[in-house]
């Protein structure tokens, strides 16, 4: 079980980094050409949403099972364990809700040019959160 939902998190990983960048990008260019706010924009700021809530929830899994998870938490001066049991499942959490601000913000918003900016800047800080704490010792 711990290794299957291991090697899903670690290979999900690739795919929720992946859309990120794109609406991340894609929302920026948007915003800065001026352009109409299309359906498919729409879907791909809603395929990256649900991509990272799927990460979320195997992470919450994974913390509860993984030996560098809760069962670590306690040694904070080794920094690889503080890493994977305290500072990547903290900051990730609040990166994901931070997107998840950044979706309800873009639905709320009633031009174009405001859904382009909260997806933009709300996904981004989010991104960037994540990419400050990956374990990519562990990873690669
Ligand atoms: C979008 C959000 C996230 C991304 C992109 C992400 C990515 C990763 C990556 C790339 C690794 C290294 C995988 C490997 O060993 O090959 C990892 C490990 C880990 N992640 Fe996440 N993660 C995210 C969210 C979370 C959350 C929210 C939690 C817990 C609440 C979590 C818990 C863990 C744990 C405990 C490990 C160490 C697992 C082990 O090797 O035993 N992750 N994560």
């Amino acid at each position: 079980m711990y290794d299957f939902i291991q090697k899903f998190h670690s290979g999900w990983a690739y795919l929720a980094l992946l859309l990120l960048v794109v609406a991340v990008a894609n929302s920026t260019l948007g915003f800065l050409s001026k352009r109409e706010f299309f359906a498919k924009d729409k879907k791909i700021a809603l395929f990256a949403l649900i991509v990272t809530h799927i990460q979320l929830t195997v992470g919450l899994v994974l913390y509860f099972l993984s030996p560098l998870g809760l069962s670590a938490f306690g040694d904070m001066k080794n920094a690889a364990l503080r890493l994977t049991s305290l500072e990547h499942p903290l900051t990730n959490v609040i990166a994901i809700i931070l997107i998840t601000i950044g979706w309800s913000k873009h639905k709320k918003a009633l031009e174009g040019k405001n859904k382009f900016k909260a997806i933009a800047i709300f996904y981004g800080l989010g991104l960037l959160l994540i990419l400050s704490r990956i374990p990519w010792s562990l990873w690669f």
